[in-house]
């Protein structure tokens, strides 16, 4: 039996993690420490909030004094809190270095305190960089760190973080560096769900620059039964890649696929705006040494993973419309620019 503090646990991956783990581990007691931020939704966790092995603390990772006391009753820690969203921190990145980077700090520091037995800390492939479009090139561990965002600076800047406490004062550590996740309960600015709804609700969809830009998309459940996989194998102050089984697939096709299967014409829904500043061209990841190792795999096809993500927006129009209303002011500063 764990004793298992998440952070972050209210948003999008967070949760799915949280839902994944009560049902699968039922020894484990989880505490949930997230501020509630405009990505942070109690809307994802009403599953659980009644089940006995689940805690809810509203509070910061940046607080000194809440981290040091949930962590004197931890095992271990699963740390997804972040600022996650990458136009947000080229509008306004303070917060990113404050959340991603200090509270990152605060964390590390409170679990070589408390001798927390495994700390994992789950970080992007964004950390590494933009690939050549049309190249054969992917992510691998001997990647250098080459982060071209507020957020993925912010995001390397807590990897280095973990790895030095790991190097320094022991701390036992493991860290995923993962591509861009979908599915359920993602908040409705990043591609696929912004996609989905503006569909839904009759507006065009916004594709930044060319839309030759390539990602490698996981299903969100793939990417918790990774962590999962890390977190059997133990604190072994080791790094591990994980991605899906796309295989360079461009904004636009991918943009396109949702349309078509959501019975449109892509020539009809899409609208080419300005391009994102420092707009990375293509990420592309190696995970075969993770399957090597803990032997983890994707399982989820793009076309499979889409259609379940197109039915929980179709059917949950409660959930995503009032974070569209709320996220009103956002996204007229960030599209407005593009026009
Ligand atoms: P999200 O934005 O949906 O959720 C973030 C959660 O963290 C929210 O619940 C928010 O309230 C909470 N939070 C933010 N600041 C906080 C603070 N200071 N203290 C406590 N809680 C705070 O993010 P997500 O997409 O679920 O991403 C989770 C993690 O996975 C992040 O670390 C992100 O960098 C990483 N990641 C995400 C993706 C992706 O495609 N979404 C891919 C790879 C890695
Ligand atoms: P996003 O979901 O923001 O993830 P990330 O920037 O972390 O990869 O964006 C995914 C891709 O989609 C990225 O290349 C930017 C592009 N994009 C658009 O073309 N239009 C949009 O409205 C958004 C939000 C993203």
């Amino acid at each position: 039996m764990s004793k298992i503090l998440v952070t972050g646990g209210a948003g999008f991956i967070g949760s799915e993690f949280v839902r994944y783990w009560l049902a699968h581990h039922p020894e484990d007691e989880i505490t949930n420490l997230d501020a509630l931020t405009y990505a942070g939704n109690l809307a994802n966790l009403v599953s659980v909030e009644s089940n006995p092995r689940y805690h809810f603390v509203k509070g910061d990772i940046c607080d000194r004094q809440i981290v040091n006391e949930l962590m004197k009753n931890t095992d271990i820690v699963v740390h997804f809190a972040a600022e996650s969203h990458v136009d947000r921190s080229i509008l306004e990145p303070e917060a990113f270095l404050q959340t991603n980077v200090l509270g990152t700090f605060n964390l590390v520091q409170a679990a070589v305190e408390n001798k927390i037995k495994h700390f994992h800390h789950v970080s992007t492939d964004e950390v590494f960089g933009s690939l050549e479009l049309g190249s054969a090139e992917k992510f691998t561990l001997e990647t250098p760190y080459e982060p071209r965002s507020p957020y993925s600076a912010s995001k390397a800047s807590s990897d280095h973080l973990v790895r030095a406490y790991g190097e320094t004062y022991g701390l036992p550590y493991t860290i995923t560096n993962c591509s861009n996740n979908y599915g359920s309960h993602q908040f409705p600015e990043k591609l696929f769900g912004l996609t989905i709804t503006n569909l839904i609700e009759g507006k065009k969809v916004p594709i930044y620059g060319d839309g030759k830009n390539v990602r490698d998309w996981l299903f969100v459940t793939d990417h918790v039964r990774g962590i999962e996989a890390v977190l059997q194998h133990g604190p072994t102050q080791e790094t591990f890649l994980l991605g899906g089984l796309t295989k360079d697939v461009s904004n636009y096709e991918v943009i396109s696929q949702i349309i078509r299967l959501m019975g449109k014409n892509p020539d009809e829904e899409i609208e080419f705006v300005r391009d994102r500043a420092g707009h990375d061209r293509r990420y592309a990841i190696d995970w075969s040494g993770t399957q090597a190792k803990l032997g983890w795999q994707p399982s989820v096809t793009l076309e499979e993973g889409l259609r379940q993500t197109i039915d929980w927006y179709v059917e949950n129009e409660d959930w995503w419309r009032p974070l569209k209303e709320q996220a009103a002011g956002f996204f007229a500063q960030n599209y407005r620019k593009r026009a």
